[in-house]
C-alpha cells in the first residue's frame, strides 16, 4: 500500500492504471478507522482491480468548529490497519490546499434531501459532503466507491447527485456495522467517557423495541413518542426520531417496507445518529 499526499501523485497513479484497463474503488474516509470501514475495503474486494481510500477530515461540512477540532485523527494507526487488510494500494490523505486551493468558491447542492433529518439543524453540512464526494471521485477516477448505510441520508444524497450529473461511478451501499451492543460504529464513539459508552447502547436497543412495536402493527406516532421518551430517560438529547421512505426520505404513516427508523441523538456534545429498515 502506498502513502499519497499530492494530487499530482494520485493522478498519474491512476492514469496509468486507466491505461492498463484497471478498474478503480473508491471509500472515501476521514479517517479514525474502525471495523466499519474495513468492512466497506472488504465489500469492493472482486469489485474493482485496484482500490484507493481517502482519508480527509473535511472542513466544509463541519457546521461547528469545535466538533471539527475534535474530530479524532491519527494516521499512522489509521495506515497499519489499513495495511493490515491487504486490500488496498493507495491511502490518498491529502492536506487541505490539494482539496481547497485558495479562492475555492463552489459548492454541490442536493435540493431538498438536504433539508430533513441532519439537514435540519446541521446546515450546510450535506453540501459540504456532496462537494467533498464529487471532489474525491474526480481526482481517485473511482468506476465504484462504497459508502455506509450507517449515514443513510447521505447515502440517498449521493446516489441522487450521482444520478442528476451523469457521474461515471457505481455506489454500493454497505449495511451497518454494531458492537456486540448492537451500538453502530462510529469514529466519535471513541470520544464518549466509560459511562457514557455504556449510556449509549441504549439508542440502538430503543430502535429495536421500537420497531418491534411498530411491526405488531402498534401506531406510529405514539410509539414514537414513546420511544423518544425512553431515550430522554436514559440521558439522551434527542435531535429527532422519525419514521421516513428510504428512497425519498419523507416521512411514512405506516410501518411498510422500504421504511427506515432514522434517529440522532447526543450524550453531551457527541452527537450519534443511527437507522434501521422495518423490514
Ligand atoms: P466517515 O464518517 O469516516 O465514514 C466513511 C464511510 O464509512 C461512510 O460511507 C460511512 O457511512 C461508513 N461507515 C462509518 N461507520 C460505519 C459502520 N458502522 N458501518 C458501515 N459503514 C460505516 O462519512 C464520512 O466519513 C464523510 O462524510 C465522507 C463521506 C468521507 C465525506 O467527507
Amino acid at each position: 500500500m502506498k502513502l499519497v499526499r499530492t494530487r499530482q501523485e494520485l493522478t498519474e497513479i491512476v492514469t496509468q492504471w486507466h491505461k492498463n484497463g484497471e478498474t478503480i474503488g473508491l471509500v472515501p474516509t476521514m479517517g479514525s478507522l474502525h471495523e466499519g470501514h474495513l468492512t466497506l475495503v472488504r465489500a469492493l474486494d472482486g469489485k474493482a482491480t485496484r482500490r484507493i481510500v481517502t482519508i480527509f477530515v473535511n472542513p466544509i461540512q463541519f457546521n461547528n468548529p469545535d466538533d471539527f477540532q475534535l474530530y479524532p485523527r491519527g494516521l499512522e494507526a489509521d495506515e497499519a490497519l489499513l495495511a493490515e487488510t491487504g486490500l488496498v494500494d493507495v491511502l490518498y490523505a491529502p492536506d487541505e490546499t490539494q482539496i481547497y486551493p485558495p479562492g475555492f468558491c463552489t459548492r454541490i447542492t442536493v435540493s431538498g434531501l438536504d433539508k430533513v433529518l441532519c439537514g435540519g439543524d446541521r446546515p450546510g453540512h450535506f453540501d459540504g459532503v456532496a462537494t467533498i464526494v464529487t471532489k474525491l471521485f474526480m481526482q481517485t477516477r473511482a468506476d465504484i466507491a462504497a459508502f455506509g448505510e450507517k449515514d443513510f441520508q447521505q447515502l440517498c444524497i449521493i446516489r441522487k447527485m450521482v444520478t442528476d450529473l451523469d457521474l461515471p461511478v457505481t455506489i454500493l451501499p454497505v449495511p451497518t456495522v454494531r458492537e456486540a451492543d448492537n451500538l453502530a460504529r462510529s469514529s466519535r464513539n471513541r470520544r464518549l467517557t466509560p459511562a457514557q459508552r455504556q449510556q449509549a447502547a441504549h439508542l440502538p436497543q430503543a430502535l429495536i423495541s421500537c420497531l418491534e412495536a411498530l411491526k405488531a402493527g402498534q401506531a406510529v406516532t405514539p410509539t414514537l413518542e414513546l420511544c423518544v421518551r425512553t431515550l430522554k430517560e436514559a440521558g439522551f438529547t434527542v435531535h429527532y426520531l422519525d419514521l421516513r421512505s428510504e428512497k425519498t426520505l419523507t416521512p411514512a404513516e405506516k410501518a411498510d417496507a422500504g421504511t427506515r427508523l432514522f434517529v440522532a441523538a447526543s450524550l453531551g456534545d457527541i452527537r450519534l445518529i443511527d437507522n434501521m429498515p422495518v423490514a
